[in-house]
């Protein structure tokens, strides 16, 4: 699939995923989303590029850590969180959850990964669990790069090794049933040292990594099949089917989780996950 044809899936899909994006993930990512943020170490007063950002997951506890406390005491400046993504509709909900949570250091920008069209400089760039869907991973780092002052740092995360997330399965049966291919190279960033060789290739030193092995607990087959068909980015591939395609899609994936099926009818699916970080010199 092309470059731009992946963006128009990526973006078609997660516009429809946003209404049922947290409801299905937010448990599960807490983790890597933790470490991420913990790797990030944000202070008050920093500028935050969050690339990829979904509905704000981490552009909001991040807009929290760059904010200055309300005591009292000369007042100090807040950091701003630029909040980036291909998706309108997430941009929409980021801003709209900024909003109603008293948030006032939140903007949200819609644009695409490799191609930043924000005013820089930054002190710090995150992207979590974003880097997975985009065609050109190489060049968005790149591009996290050039917006970040010198000095500025970057903390990555993606999905880890095919064979230790337990749902992996998702793709190839999607992929089956309609011409999508959905992410081509969706694991290829997790694999041994992956994702820390690309960011010393687009120019960033002091680079360190960590592999982070969790699971995604679900409740029943509804949670299972909601976070996978309606929360993801096979959302759009999943509307483009007719109830039985739909019916023997879900009966595959759900197969593909038997071995991870608790006593009490849920799933316990193992996942992993890489979180890298590192420095503009
Ligand atoms: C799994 S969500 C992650 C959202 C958020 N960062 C989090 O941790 O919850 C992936 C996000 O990547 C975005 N995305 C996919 N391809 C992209 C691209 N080429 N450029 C920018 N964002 C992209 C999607 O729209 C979606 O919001």
């Amino acid at each position: 699939m092309d470059a731009k044809r992946q963006r128009l899936v990526q973006r078609r899909g997660w516009n429809r995923a946003v209404a049922h994006y947290d409801r299905y993930w937010s448990q599960q990512l807490l983790p890597a989303q933790h470490l991420l943020l913990r790797a990030a170490a944000l202070e008050v007063g920093e500028d935050v590029i969050d690339v990829a950002c979904g509905t704000g997951m981490v552009s909001l506890p991040a807009a929290a850590s760059v904010a200055a406390p309300r005591d009292t005491g000369p007042r100090r400046r807040d950091g701003r969180v630029t909040a980036t993504d291909l998706s309108s509709a997430m941009v929409a909900e980021v801003r709209a959850r900024a909003e109603s949570g008293g948030l006032t250091n939140v903007d949200g920008v819609c644009c695409p990964a490799e191609k930043l069209t924000v005013d820089g400089p930054f002190d710090v760039a995150l992207c979590s669990l974003g880097l997975m869907y985009v065609p050109d991973p190489a060049r968005a780092l790149v591009e996290m790069h050039r917006v970040l002052r010198p000095g500025g740092r970057i903390a990555v995360s993606v999905w880890g090794e095919r064979r230790r997330c337990g749902w992996a399965a998702l793709f190839g049966i999607v992929d089956a049933r309609v011409a999508s291919d959905v992410c081509p190279l969706f694991f290829a960033l997790g694999g041994p040292g992956v994702l820390a060789g690309q960011l010393e290739r687009a120019g960033f030193s002091d680079v360190c990594h960590q592999r982070l092995s969790t699971s995604l607990d679900y409740a029943n087959d509804d949670d299972a099949v909601g976070a996978a068909f309606l929360g993801g980015p096979v959302a759009l591939a999943n509307a483009h089917f007719d109830p039985s395609t739909r019916a023997a899609a879900e009966r595959d994936y759900l197969d593909s989780l038997a071995d991870y099926r608790t006593d009490s009818g849920g799933y316990r699916v193992p996942g992993e996950f890489v979180i890298a970080w590192g420095r503009r010199p």
